[in-house]
């Protein structure tokens, strides 16, 4: 595959960035380069530390998961950590596949030692010695940075039997996805890891418990990881002061569509979603912001004033997910676009059970209808996409199909779709 273009960073070199303080200024090539500007003070301090005060900092830092789902990381590690049987194992998930999503190859292609630096530190913390990066398929330029860096990382004693001579041994194994959406859900990533179909696994049990191999395993975002190295050089009382007292930290937003500058954004937790779209150059038509994604929802110009963080948009009855802003301006078809969404879904459903299989098919099939009449929607289409949404929503056993219809739904209830 070609490598599409680096993805924009608008605010490369911009002074107080902590997780993109690096991409566009070090060389991700170079080892030295890394060191040179902080790399491995973390590691360091985390040796110096030991596993349980480094999982008490990542609580304590109030750090959650970025990968959507805001699941807290402490929490994550500590139960691993506590599990009796062995191998433990870390995964990172760097499948990063949600439509509009492209923050996570921002960081492992310009800033590749700092993920396995903080990979290395979460399989110290949780007690694994073997680490897969499952990365996404489509990333030919991350996939060829990172194996460089974990070449250099092993040449110079970061990875292998006694990291930084500390007597502590872990590697890392990078398996590439083959394309398929459904793959970034954990469990099914962990099939496809194992030689298996990508298939979601029912929960529980977690995979803190039995997880890659059927052994605990933490699986964590690029983002989340990356998070992990400000916590340590800062401390977690700083970390934590950073954002609202329940969204705390910096976070990542990929910024797209109908914007003059399109990118990769980092603010604070507690930045309202209408400072995001200023930075980024929002047109003056604007009709629409989806949020969090295709699994996520659509908000309305007169709403941007939704702070950015997990409690505040979900008390606005949306999602931050992974950080998904894509801008819609008026010359957008609405009813095109939610078909196009649809058909994603689709697509990615793996087939496995019945509510999402057959669901997913019959919300295309009926917002096709509508597209062919022109953008109307009969009453009888869209009481059948409410009660399709519904059984996806409760029935299907993966968030793929029990978000499959929050888009479509928000675009109706919010944006008065089709009327
Ligand atoms: P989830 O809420 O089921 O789980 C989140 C994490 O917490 C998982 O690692 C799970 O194992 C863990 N967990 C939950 N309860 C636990 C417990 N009691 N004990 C131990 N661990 C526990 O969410 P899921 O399905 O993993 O992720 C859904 C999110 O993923 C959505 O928000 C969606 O937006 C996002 N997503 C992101 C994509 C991306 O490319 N970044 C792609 C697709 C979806
Ligand atoms: Fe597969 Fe969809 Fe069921 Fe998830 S909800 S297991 S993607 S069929």
């Amino acid at each position: 595959t070609e490598p599409a273009p680096e993805a924009a960073v608008p605010q490369t070199g911009a002074p107080g960035l902590i997780l993109l303080s690096r991409i566009g200024t070090v060389d991700p090539a170079s080892l030295d380069d890394y060191r040179a500007h902080g790399g491995y003070i973390a590691l360091r301090r985390a040796f110096a530390l030991g596993p349980a005060a480094v999982i008490r900092e990542v609580t304590d830092a109030g750090l959650v998961g970025r990968g959507g789902a805001a699941f807290p990381t402490g929490r994550k590690w500590q139960a691993t950590a506590a599990q009796p049987d062995h191998p433990h194992y870390l995964v990172c998930n760097a499948d990063e596949s949600e439509p509009g999503t492209f923050k996570d190859r921002v960081l492992m292609e310009g800033d590749p030692y700092a993920l396995i630096e903080a990979m290395t530190i979460a399989a110290y913390a949780t007690g694994a010695h073997r680490g897969y990066l499952y990365l996404r398929g489509e990333y030919p330029r991350a996939l060829a940075r990172l194996t460089h860096a974990v070449e250099q990382s092993r040449t110079r004693g970061l990875l292998g039997d006694d990291v930084l001579g500390q007597g502590y041994a872990f590697d890392i194994e990078i398996r590439r996805g083959a394309g398929a959406y459904i793959c970034g859900e954990e469990t099914a990533l962990f099939n496809s890891i194992e030689g298996h179909r990508g298939e979601p696994r029912s929960k529980p049990p977690f995979p803190v418990e039995k997880g890659l191999f059927g052994k605990p395993t933490v699986e964590n975002n690029v983002e989340t990881l990356v998070n992990v190295l400000p916590i340590l050089t800062m401390g977690a009382e700083a970390y934590a002061a950073i954002g609202t007292p329940t969204s705390t930290g910096p976070k990542l937003f990929c910024v797209s569509g109908s914007v003059a500058r399109p990118g990769v954004y980092e603010l604070p937790f507690g930045a309202t979603l209408g400072e995001l779209l200023t930075l980024a150059g929002v047109r003056d038509n604007l009709r629409a912001v989806l949020l969090g994604g295709a699994a996520g929802g659509f908000v309305r110009p007169d709403e941007l004033g939704i702070p950015l963080t997990f409690e505040g948009t979900r008390e606005a009855g949306t999602t931050l997910g992974s950080g998904v802003v894509m801008a819609f301006d008026d010359t957008v078809p609405l009813p095109r676009l939610l078909l196009r969404i649809a058909e994603f879904f689709r697509d990615e459903s793996c087939g496995q059970c019945v509510p999402c299989r057959v669901g997913t098919v019959r919300q295309q099939e009926a917002l096709h209808r509508i597209v062919d009449r022109t953008g109307a929607a009969a009453a009888d289409d869209i009481a059948l996409l409410r009660e399709v949404g519904r059984a996806m929503r409760d029935a299907s056993i993966c968030g793929l199909g029990q978000t499959a219809w929050n888009a479509v739904e928000s675009a109706i209830d919010r944006l008065g779709a089709y009327q």
